[in-house]
Protein backbone atom coordinates (compact mmCIF):
# COMPACT_ATOMS: atom_id res chain seq x y z
CA UNK A 1 0.00 0.00 0.00
CA UNK A 2 1.43 3.47 -0.91
CA UNK A 3 2.54 5.51 2.08
CA UNK A 4 3.04 2.34 4.25
CA UNK A 5 6.19 1.02 2.63
CA UNK A 6 9.86 1.28 4.80
CA UNK A 7 12.91 -0.21 4.19
CA UNK A 8 15.56 -1.03 6.64
CA UNK A 9 19.17 -1.81 6.18
CA UNK A 10 19.73 -5.64 6.89
CA UNK A 11 22.50 -7.22 8.56
CA UNK A 12 25.89 -7.10 7.10
CA UNK A 13 24.53 -3.62 5.20
CA UNK A 14 26.84 -1.12 7.12
CA UNK A 15 27.51 1.70 6.15
CA UNK A 16 30.72 2.50 3.77
CA UNK A 17 33.32 5.30 3.83
CA UNK A 18 33.10 5.75 -0.34
CA UNK A 19 30.00 6.79 -1.63
CA UNK A 20 27.84 4.63 -4.41
CA UNK A 21 26.84 6.42 -7.09
CA UNK A 22 23.85 4.32 -8.58
CA UNK A 23 21.62 4.80 -11.74
CA UNK A 24 18.82 2.13 -12.01
CA UNK A 25 16.62 2.42 -15.04
CA UNK A 26 13.12 1.13 -16.47
CA UNK A 27 10.49 1.26 -19.04
CA UNK A 28 7.51 1.22 -16.64
CA UNK A 29 4.67 2.55 -19.91
CA UNK A 30 4.62 5.86 -21.85
CA UNK A 31 2.37 8.34 -23.08
CA UNK A 32 1.29 7.60 -27.22
CA UNK A 33 3.02 4.30 -27.90
CA UNK A 34 6.56 3.98 -26.29
CA UNK A 35 7.56 7.74 -26.91
CA UNK A 36 7.78 9.63 -23.59
CA UNK A 37 6.18 8.87 -19.76
CA UNK A 38 3.40 10.88 -18.74
CA UNK A 39 4.16 14.05 -16.16
CA UNK A 40 1.92 12.16 -13.86
CA UNK A 41 3.92 9.02 -13.74
CA UNK A 42 7.28 10.91 -13.32
CA UNK A 43 5.78 13.41 -10.81
CA UNK A 44 4.67 9.81 -8.63
CA UNK A 45 8.04 8.40 -8.90
CA UNK A 46 9.50 11.42 -8.10
CA UNK A 47 7.41 12.04 -4.78
CA UNK A 48 7.38 8.16 -3.65
CA UNK A 49 11.09 8.19 -3.73
CA UNK A 50 11.56 11.68 -1.61
CA UNK A 51 9.22 9.76 0.45
CA UNK A 52 11.02 6.76 1.05
CA UNK A 53 14.66 7.25 0.88
CA UNK A 54 15.37 8.70 4.12
CA UNK A 55 18.03 6.97 5.74
CA UNK A 56 19.11 5.26 3.02
CA UNK A 57 20.45 8.03 0.27
CA UNK A 58 22.09 10.93 0.22
CA UNK A 59 20.55 12.24 -2.83
CA UNK A 60 18.50 11.35 -5.82
CA UNK A 61 17.53 12.77 -9.04
CA UNK A 62 14.73 11.25 -11.38
CA UNK A 63 14.96 12.00 -15.24
CA UNK A 64 13.15 10.50 -18.50
CA UNK A 65 15.10 9.60 -21.97
CA UNK A 66 12.33 8.43 -24.23
CA UNK A 67 10.06 5.91 -22.73
CA UNK A 68 12.55 5.08 -19.65
CA UNK A 69 12.62 6.97 -16.24
CA UNK A 70 16.01 6.27 -14.24
CA UNK A 71 16.66 7.18 -10.85
CA UNK A 72 19.59 8.75 -9.92
CA UNK A 73 21.22 7.62 -6.38
CA UNK A 74 23.61 8.40 -4.33
CA UNK A 75 24.11 6.01 -0.92
CA UNK A 76 27.10 4.32 1.49
CA UNK A 77 25.72 0.84 1.02
CA UNK A 78 27.87 -0.55 -1.98
CA UNK A 79 27.07 -1.47 -5.41
CA UNK A 80 23.96 -4.28 -5.14
CA UNK A 81 23.19 -2.84 -1.89
CA UNK A 82 19.79 -5.01 -1.42
CA UNK A 83 17.48 -2.26 0.14
CA UNK A 84 18.61 0.37 -2.49
CA UNK A 85 17.77 -1.76 -5.07
CA UNK A 86 14.71 -2.23 -3.23
CA UNK A 87 13.94 0.96 -3.13
CA UNK A 88 13.92 1.41 -6.94
CA UNK A 89 12.13 -1.53 -7.52
CA UNK A 90 9.03 -0.33 -5.28
CA UNK A 91 9.56 2.74 -6.77
CA UNK A 92 8.98 1.74 -10.37
CA UNK A 93 5.99 -0.92 -8.68
CA UNK A 94 4.27 2.18 -7.53
CA UNK A 95 4.90 4.34 -10.50
CA UNK A 96 3.38 1.49 -12.41
CA UNK A 97 0.38 1.28 -10.62
CA UNK A 98 -0.41 5.27 -11.86
CA UNK A 99 0.83 4.01 -15.42
CA UNK A 100 -1.79 1.80 -15.41
CA UNK A 101 -4.24 4.20 -13.86
CA UNK A 102 -3.57 6.59 -16.64
CA UNK A 103 -3.95 3.81 -19.59
CA UNK A 104 -0.47 4.39 -20.13
CA UNK A 105 1.31 1.78 -23.15
CA UNK A 106 3.32 -0.81 -21.48
CA UNK A 107 2.91 -0.40 -18.18
CA UNK A 108 5.30 -1.93 -16.05
CA UNK A 109 6.97 -3.05 -18.92
CA UNK A 110 10.61 -3.77 -17.78
CA UNK A 111 9.17 -5.47 -14.37
CA UNK A 112 9.97 -9.07 -15.69
CA UNK A 113 9.34 -10.68 -12.14
CA UNK A 114 6.00 -10.81 -9.72
CA UNK A 115 8.29 -10.27 -6.45
CA UNK A 116 11.41 -8.55 -5.81
CA UNK A 117 14.17 -11.34 -4.34
CA UNK A 118 17.53 -9.28 -3.28
CA UNK A 119 18.84 -7.42 -6.42
CA UNK A 120 16.85 -6.03 -9.51
CA UNK A 121 19.69 -7.23 -11.92
CA UNK A 122 18.15 -9.99 -14.06
CA UNK A 123 14.54 -8.72 -13.05
CA UNK A 124 13.82 -5.93 -16.14
CA UNK A 125 15.11 -2.97 -14.80
CA UNK A 126 18.85 -1.78 -15.94
CA UNK A 127 21.50 -0.97 -13.17
CA UNK A 128 24.91 0.76 -13.41
CA UNK A 129 27.01 1.66 -10.32
CA UNK A 130 30.26 2.04 -9.18
CA UNK A 131 31.52 2.93 -5.96
CA UNK A 132 34.67 5.59 -5.14
CA UNK A 133 36.06 7.75 -2.83
CA UNK A 134 34.92 11.17 -3.71
CA UNK A 135 37.91 13.81 -4.95
CA UNK A 136 37.68 17.75 -4.09
CA UNK A 137 35.92 18.23 -7.10
CA UNK A 138 33.48 15.47 -8.46
CA UNK A 139 32.66 15.93 -11.99
CA UNK A 140 30.89 12.65 -13.97
CA UNK A 141 28.34 12.09 -16.97
CA UNK A 142 25.08 10.32 -16.45
CA UNK A 143 24.18 8.85 -19.98
CA UNK A 144 20.74 7.07 -20.92
CA UNK A 145 20.43 5.81 -24.36
CA UNK A 146 16.62 4.80 -25.65
CA UNK A 147 15.54 1.96 -28.38
CA UNK A 148 19.32 0.67 -28.52
CA UNK A 149 21.17 -2.04 -26.61
CA UNK A 150 24.32 -1.18 -24.49
CA UNK A 151 26.78 -1.97 -27.37
CA UNK A 152 25.88 1.80 -28.68
CA UNK A 153 28.59 2.97 -26.04
CA UNK A 154 31.51 0.52 -27.32
CA UNK A 155 32.39 2.66 -30.34
CA UNK A 156 32.20 6.54 -27.97
CA UNK A 157 34.05 4.46 -25.02
CA UNK A 158 36.99 3.47 -27.18
CA UNK A 159 37.50 6.60 -28.86
CA UNK A 160 37.28 8.46 -25.73
CA UNK A 161 39.46 6.26 -23.66
CA UNK A 162 41.85 4.50 -26.02
CA UNK A 163 42.67 6.91 -28.96
CA UNK A 164 44.87 9.74 -28.90
CA UNK A 165 42.93 10.74 -32.29
CA UNK A 166 39.82 11.39 -30.29
CA UNK A 167 41.62 12.17 -26.70
CA UNK A 168 44.44 14.60 -26.67
CA UNK A 169 45.04 14.15 -23.33
CA UNK A 170 46.10 10.44 -23.64
CA UNK A 171 49.49 12.35 -25.07
CA UNK A 172 49.47 15.33 -23.03
CA UNK A 173 48.48 14.31 -19.34
CA UNK A 174 50.80 12.52 -17.31
CA UNK A 175 47.51 11.02 -15.45
CA UNK A 176 46.21 9.50 -18.26
CA UNK A 177 49.70 8.04 -20.55
CA UNK A 178 49.48 4.84 -18.95
CA UNK A 179 46.06 4.07 -20.19
CA UNK A 180 43.00 2.08 -19.32
CA UNK A 181 41.81 -1.18 -18.19
CA UNK A 182 38.91 -1.93 -20.17
CA UNK A 183 36.92 -4.69 -18.84
CA UNK A 184 34.73 -6.11 -21.50
CA UNK A 185 31.38 -8.79 -21.54
CA UNK A 186 30.31 -11.58 -23.59
CA UNK A 187 26.42 -10.39 -23.23
CA UNK A 188 25.29 -13.78 -25.23
CA UNK A 189 26.42 -15.94 -22.41
CA UNK A 190 23.41 -16.14 -20.41
CA UNK A 191 24.74 -18.60 -17.96
CA UNK A 192 26.48 -16.22 -15.87
CA UNK A 193 28.76 -13.25 -16.61
CA UNK A 194 31.75 -14.05 -18.79
CA UNK A 195 34.18 -10.92 -18.72
CA UNK A 196 37.85 -10.16 -20.36
CA UNK A 197 40.25 -7.31 -19.31
CA UNK A 198 42.35 -6.06 -21.74
CA UNK A 199 44.91 -3.17 -21.82
CA UNK A 200 44.71 -0.11 -23.67
CA UNK A 201 46.85 1.11 -26.02
CA UNK A 202 49.02 -3.09 -25.51
CA UNK A 203 45.87 -4.81 -26.29
CA UNK A 204 44.10 -2.29 -28.71
CA UNK A 205 43.74 -4.91 -32.04
CA UNK A 206 41.94 -7.27 -29.64
CA UNK A 207 40.14 -4.84 -27.69
CA UNK A 208 38.58 -3.44 -31.37
CA UNK A 209 38.39 -7.24 -32.41
CA UNK A 210 35.35 -7.59 -29.59
CA UNK A 211 34.32 -4.32 -29.51
CA UNK A 212 32.88 -3.97 -33.23
CA UNK A 213 30.49 -7.19 -32.71
CA UNK A 214 28.40 -4.55 -30.10
CA UNK A 215 25.33 -7.05 -29.70
CA UNK A 216 27.86 -9.53 -28.18
CA UNK A 217 30.45 -7.70 -26.58
CA UNK A 218 30.04 -4.69 -24.21
CA UNK A 219 32.37 -2.84 -22.14
CA UNK A 220 31.03 -3.13 -19.01
CA UNK A 221 33.34 -0.89 -16.93
CA UNK A 222 36.95 0.88 -17.47
CA UNK A 223 39.85 2.03 -15.26
CA UNK A 224 42.61 3.99 -14.87
CA UNK A 225 46.15 2.20 -14.69
CA UNK A 226 47.19 5.31 -13.21
CA UNK A 227 45.65 5.15 -10.09
CA UNK A 228 43.40 2.11 -10.27
CA UNK A 229 40.19 4.28 -9.97
CA UNK A 230 36.94 3.50 -11.58
CA UNK A 231 36.04 5.68 -14.48
CA UNK A 232 33.09 4.22 -16.12
CA UNK A 233 30.43 1.64 -15.63
CA UNK A 234 27.65 0.72 -18.43
CA UNK A 235 24.09 -1.74 -17.61
CA UNK A 236 25.08 -4.20 -19.41
CA UNK A 237 21.45 -6.41 -18.88
CA UNK A 238 19.91 -8.09 -22.24
CA UNK A 239 16.21 -8.26 -21.78
CA UNK A 240 15.47 -10.72 -24.30
CA UNK A 241 18.04 -13.33 -22.62
CA UNK A 242 16.12 -12.78 -19.51
CA UNK A 243 12.64 -12.94 -20.63
CA UNK A 244 13.54 -15.05 -23.47
CA UNK A 245 10.92 -12.73 -25.30
CA UNK A 246 10.94 -9.55 -26.76
CA UNK A 247 10.43 -6.97 -24.07
CA UNK A 248 11.71 -3.71 -25.67
CA UNK A 249 15.52 -3.10 -26.45
CA UNK A 250 17.85 -2.77 -23.54
CA UNK A 251 18.12 1.16 -23.36
CA UNK A 252 21.17 1.39 -21.64
CA UNK A 253 22.74 3.71 -18.66
CA UNK A 254 26.31 4.63 -18.26
CA UNK A 255 28.13 6.44 -15.38
CA UNK A 256 31.45 8.62 -16.43
CA UNK A 257 33.98 10.02 -14.28
CA UNK A 258 35.60 12.95 -15.95
CA UNK A 259 38.88 15.15 -15.70
CA UNK A 260 42.46 15.08 -14.03
CA UNK A 261 43.42 11.74 -14.28
CA UNK A 262 40.28 10.56 -16.85
CA UNK A 263 39.35 12.21 -20.27
CA UNK A 264 37.89 15.41 -19.86
CA UNK A 265 34.05 16.07 -19.93
CA UNK A 266 34.69 17.25 -23.91
CA UNK A 267 36.76 14.10 -24.76
CA UNK A 268 34.21 11.75 -23.53
CA UNK A 269 31.37 14.07 -25.66
CA UNK A 270 33.17 14.16 -29.11
CA UNK A 271 32.80 10.66 -30.37
CA UNK A 272 28.88 11.30 -30.51
CA UNK A 273 29.55 13.79 -33.54
CA UNK A 274 30.11 10.52 -35.48
CA UNK A 275 26.19 9.97 -35.22
CA UNK A 276 27.50 5.79 -35.63
CA UNK A 277 24.95 3.38 -36.67
CA UNK A 278 23.53 1.20 -34.19
CA UNK A 279 21.03 -1.12 -33.47
CA UNK A 280 18.02 -0.64 -32.44
CA UNK A 281 14.73 2.01 -33.46
CA UNK A 282 11.69 0.23 -34.74
CA UNK A 283 10.69 -2.66 -33.04
CA UNK A 284 14.60 -3.28 -31.66
CA UNK A 285 15.29 -4.86 -35.35
CA UNK A 286 17.00 -1.54 -37.52
CA UNK A 287 20.24 -0.17 -37.80
CA UNK A 288 20.15 3.28 -37.34
CA UNK A 289 21.76 6.07 -36.31
CA UNK A 290 22.61 7.15 -32.53
CA UNK A 291 21.40 10.96 -32.18
CA UNK A 292 22.56 12.94 -28.94
CA UNK A 293 19.50 14.57 -27.65
CA UNK A 294 18.56 17.19 -25.11
CA UNK A 295 17.90 16.16 -21.55
CA UNK A 296 13.97 14.70 -21.29
CA UNK A 297 13.71 14.63 -24.79
CA UNK A 298 11.02 11.87 -25.92
CA UNK A 299 11.40 9.63 -29.25
CA UNK A 300 9.86 10.40 -32.53
CA UNK A 301 10.78 9.24 -36.22
CA UNK A 302 10.48 5.15 -36.73
CA UNK A 303 10.66 4.84 -32.89
CA UNK A 304 14.00 6.09 -33.03
CA UNK A 305 16.04 7.23 -34.25
CA UNK A 306 18.36 6.01 -30.98
CA UNK A 307 18.28 8.47 -28.97
CA UNK A 308 21.59 9.57 -26.14
CA UNK A 309 21.15 12.12 -23.46
CA UNK A 310 23.86 13.38 -21.19
CA UNK A 311 23.26 14.52 -17.51
CA UNK A 312 26.32 17.01 -16.40
CA UNK A 313 27.16 16.66 -12.74
CA UNK A 314 29.47 17.56 -10.28
CA UNK A 315 28.87 16.09 -6.42
CA UNK A 316 30.21 16.81 -2.69
CA UNK A 317 29.32 14.50 -0.30
CA UNK A 318 27.13 12.49 -2.10
CA UNK A 319 25.13 15.72 -3.05
CA UNK A 320 24.25 16.52 -6.42
CA UNK A 321 24.09 19.99 -8.30
CA UNK A 322 21.63 20.60 -10.82
CA UNK A 323 22.41 18.89 -13.92
CA UNK A 324 23.64 20.83 -16.98
CA UNK A 325 23.07 19.67 -20.75
CA UNK A 326 25.90 19.05 -22.76
CA UNK A 327 23.54 18.19 -25.91
CA UNK A 328 21.94 21.36 -25.61
CA UNK A 329 24.22 23.26 -26.76
CA UNK A 330 24.11 24.70 -30.20
CA UNK A 331 27.15 22.55 -31.82
CA UNK A 332 24.68 19.60 -31.59
CA UNK A 333 22.16 20.70 -33.84
CA UNK A 334 24.23 20.51 -36.38
CA UNK A 335 25.30 16.59 -35.44
CA UNK A 336 21.38 16.00 -35.09
CA UNK A 337 21.05 17.41 -39.05
CA UNK A 338 23.67 15.17 -40.11
CA UNK A 339 22.52 11.83 -37.86
CA UNK A 340 18.76 12.69 -38.80
CA UNK A 341 20.01 12.67 -42.92
CA UNK A 342 21.73 9.08 -41.98
CA UNK A 343 18.43 7.76 -40.55
CA UNK A 344 16.54 8.72 -43.79
CA UNK A 345 18.92 7.88 -45.92
CA UNK A 346 19.18 3.89 -44.00
CA UNK A 347 15.34 3.91 -44.25
CA UNK A 348 15.17 4.77 -47.66
CA UNK A 349 16.13 0.75 -48.46
CA UNK A 350 13.22 -0.35 -46.15
CA UNK A 351 13.94 -4.02 -44.82
CA UNK A 352 16.87 -4.59 -47.31
CA UNK A 353 20.48 -5.86 -46.35
CA UNK A 354 22.17 -3.37 -43.49
CA UNK A 355 18.94 -1.45 -42.77
CA UNK A 356 17.17 -4.26 -41.01
CA UNK A 357 19.51 -6.39 -38.02
CA UNK A 358 20.66 -10.14 -38.83
CA UNK A 359 17.96 -13.35 -37.92
CA UNK A 360 19.77 -13.75 -34.75
CA UNK A 361 18.87 -9.87 -33.50
CA UNK A 362 15.46 -9.79 -34.49
CA UNK A 363 13.59 -9.12 -31.51
CA UNK A 364 9.84 -10.07 -33.05
CA UNK A 365 9.42 -13.68 -33.97
CA UNK A 366 7.22 -12.82 -37.24
CA UNK A 367 9.77 -13.23 -39.67
CA UNK A 368 10.88 -17.01 -38.03
CA UNK A 369 7.25 -18.53 -38.36
CA UNK A 370 6.48 -16.44 -41.94
CA UNK A 371 9.92 -18.94 -42.87
CA UNK A 372 8.70 -21.81 -41.33
CA UNK A 373 5.17 -21.91 -43.30
CA UNK A 374 6.99 -21.08 -46.42
CA UNK A 375 9.12 -24.39 -45.87
CA UNK A 376 6.79 -26.50 -47.47
CA UNK A 377 6.15 -24.54 -50.38
CA UNK A 378 10.32 -24.91 -51.43
CA UNK A 379 10.50 -27.41 -54.17
CA UNK A 380 13.62 -29.49 -55.36
CA UNK A 381 13.73 -28.90 -59.34
CA UNK A 382 14.41 -31.89 -61.17
CA UNK A 383 18.07 -32.39 -62.15
CA UNK A 384 18.27 -32.72 -66.03
CA UNK A 385 20.28 -35.75 -66.97
CA UNK A 386 22.76 -34.60 -69.90
CA UNK A 387 21.76 -36.49 -73.06
CA UNK A 388 24.08 -39.76 -73.63
CA UNK A 389 27.09 -39.49 -76.46
C1 LIG B 1 11.60 -0.47 -29.80
C2 LIG B 1 10.22 -0.26 -29.34
C3 LIG B 1 9.17 -0.01 -30.36
C4 LIG B 1 8.14 -1.14 -30.43
C5 LIG B 1 7.08 -0.85 -31.51
C6 LIG B 1 5.97 -1.90 -31.54
O1 LIG B 1 12.43 -0.75 -28.71
O2 LIG B 1 9.91 -0.31 -28.18
O3 LIG B 1 9.73 0.22 -31.63
O4 LIG B 1 8.80 -2.34 -30.70
O5 LIG B 1 6.47 0.40 -31.29
O6 LIG B 1 5.50 -2.04 -30.24
P1 LIG B 1 4.32 -3.04 -29.85
O7 LIG B 1 4.71 -4.42 -30.35
O8 LIG B 1 4.26 -2.93 -28.37
O9 LIG B 1 3.09 -2.52 -30.54
MG1 LIG C 1 12.98 2.51 -23.73
MG1 LIG D 1 10.15 0.78 -24.28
Amino acid sequence: MPGCFAIHLGAGQEEHVKITLSVIKADIGSVGGHIRPSQALLQSVRSWLDEHRDGLLLDCAISSTGDDIALLMTHRHGAGAEAVHHLAWECFREGTRVAKSQGLYGAGQDLLKDAFSGNVRGMGPAVAEMEFEERPGEPFLFFAADKTDPGAYNLPLYLAFADPMNTPGLILSPGLSRGFRFVVMDVSHTEGDRVIELNAPEDLYDLAALLRDGERFVVESIWSRETGEQAVVVSTSRLHNISGKYTGKDDPVMLVRVQKDFPATGEILAPYALGPYVAGSMRGSHQMPLMPVPLQSGISYFDGPPSVTCAAYAMHEGRFTEAVDPFANPFWDTVRNTVAEKAISMRRQGFFGAAMLPMSELEYTGIVEKLKALEPRFQMRPVEKPLAA
